[in-house]
């Protein structure tokens, strides 16, 4: 049938096509992107991958965390992005509270797909209903493990997550948990590099690490981290790519290509 011909695909990278990357070796990259500007320059230096991640609530709109972002602020920066891309799969969080019952799950992940424009939603913690019932309506989702920041308040502060037997034990379970409800994809956040390691050879889907190590099948950082211009003191895990680039397409594809040749990250930069 002419509407499924191979010429009418979508032209952005499908979840199919980063599947193959981990299936093939081929480590992923992706970098946060809040708006028009950002995700074209994202887009042609190669990235992989574009998270709208309600970091924006830290790094854009100068909060201390990002428990207050808003749905509506997650729609509005979403669309910024997918405007501008081609290439890259972009995924959209779903903010704090935005997916305590099936009813706000479904609804949320229908304005960040149809009215914004995601090919697929995160969210943070092992939710398994939640994913099941997403995915059974043909939401691709990606789960969030490991340091949660929309549980900061719980959290007290930022740390790493799995560090005892019992919690990395734990999280090696959930990972399990979220790719039989339908997962596609996985982050993993402030974890021990063994952990990541051993759960990104466990599970079939990709494993995106944010200090992880580089053992995961891909990374991801905040873009603005990425180019030295955050607020406040760089993760460890980080890295600023501006103090090598002659400017900031140069620094987005060194991250991209430090990434493909598992130059990033360093064992200085992993738990
Ligand atoms: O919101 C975000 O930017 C994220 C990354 C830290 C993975 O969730």
């Amino acid at each position: 049938m002419a509407l499924y011909a191979e010429e009418l695909r979508v032209p952005a990278l499908s979840i199919l096509d980063l599947l193959a990357m981990k299936q093939a070796g081929e480590k992923i990259s992706c970098l946060t992107a809040y708006d028009a500007s950002f995700s074209r320059l994202i887009d042609l230096a190669g990235v992989d991958m574009m998270l709208v991640g309600d970091s924006l609530g830290m790094v854009i709109q100068g909060k201390n965390t990002t428990v207050p972002v808003s749905i509506d602020e997650m729609v509005y920066h979403t669309q910024c992005v997918v405007n501008a891309r081609q290439r890259a799969f972009v995924i959209a969080d779903l903010p704090f509270l935005s997916y305590c019952t099936a009813g706000m799950a479904v609804q949320n992940a229908a304005k960040l797909m149809q009215t914004a424009g995601a090919q697929m939603v995160k969210l943070e913690g092992a939710h398994i209903d939640i994913i099941e019932l997403l995915v059974e309506f043909g939401v691709p989702v990606c789960a969030h493990l490991g340091l949660l920041p929309q549980s900061i308040n719980q959290l007290g502060r930022y740390k790493v997550q799995g560090k005892t037997e019992y919690d990395a034990e734990k999280i090696a379970e959930e990972a399990k948990k979220v790719e039989q409800a339908g997962a596609s994809l996985l982050i993993l956040e402030c974890v021990p590099a063994d952990l990541a390691k051993k759960i990104s050879k466990s599970i079939d889907i990709p494993v995106i690490g944010i200090g992880a190590g580089v053992d995961c099948d891909g990374q991801v950082l905040v873009l603005y981290d990425m180019l030295g211009i955050s607020l406040g003191k760089r993760p460890k895990f980080s890295q600023d790519f501006m103090q090598v680039a002659k400017d900031i397409p140069d620094a987005i594809q060194r991250y991209h290509q430090s990434v493909k040749q598992l130059e990033f990250p360093t064992s200085e930069q992993s738990y």
